[in-house]
C-alpha cells in the first residue's frame, strides 16, 4: 500500500520530463515552423539537398525551409521564399511548378515567383541560390 503513491508520483514525473521533448517534435513538424513566431525563410545559406532532385523545367518545394527551387530548360536555378505575400502563410503545396497557398488559395509560378491566382498581388521574394558540389545551397549569402 505504501509503495503505490511513490510509484504513481514517479510515473507523473517521468511523464512531465518527456513532455518538452514531445512538444519540440510537434513544433518542428508544424506548418509554421514552430511556436508563436511567424514562418521565415533562411537567414543564412542552407543546404537543401542533391541538385539532381530538380529536373530541367521542374521545381521542388522545401517546406521545412520555406523555399522553392526551380530549374529552367537551360539548367539555371531560381529560388523563392514560400511565405505567401498575401497574409504570410507558409505555402505547403506544389503542383508541377505551381505553388498553392493553403490559407486563401493564392497560386504562384515556382519558375518566376509571379502570382498566378489572387488574392495575392505581389510576387514571391527571390532568394540567392547556387549549386555547389552537387548540392543546392539557398538563402542570403549563397
Ligand atoms: Fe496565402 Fe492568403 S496568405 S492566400
Amino acid at each position: 500500500m505504501s509503495g503505490r503513491p511513490s510509484a504513481s508520483r514517479r510515473s507523473i514525473l517521468r511523464g512531465a520530463a518527456l513532455t518538452p521533448v514531445a512538444g519540440l517534435g510537434l513544433a518542428a513538424c508544424g506548418p509554421d515552423g514552430g511556436g508563436a513566431s511567424a514562418p521565415a525563410t533562411p537567414a543564412a545559406p542552407v543546404d537543401l539537398g542533391a541538385e539532381s532532385e530538380i529536373p530541367r523545367g521542374g521545381a521542388k518545394l522545401y517546406a521545412d525551409h520555406h523555399v522553392v527551387v526551380s530549374r529552367d530548360a537551360h539548367g539555371a536555378l531560381k529560388a523563392f521564399s514560400t511565405i505567401c505575400t498575401h497574409a504570410g502563410c507558409a505555402i505547403n503545396r506544389l503542383r508541377d511548378t505551381t505553388l498553392i497557398c493553403p490559407c486563401h488559395g493564392s497560386e504562384f509560378d515556382a519558375a518566376t515567383g509571379s502570382v498566378v491566382q489572387s488574392p495575392a498581388t505581389q510576387p514571391l521574394a527571390e532568394l540567392p541560390v547556387r549549386a555547389k558540389g552537387g548540392r543546392i545551397i539557398a538563402g542570403p549569402g549563397a
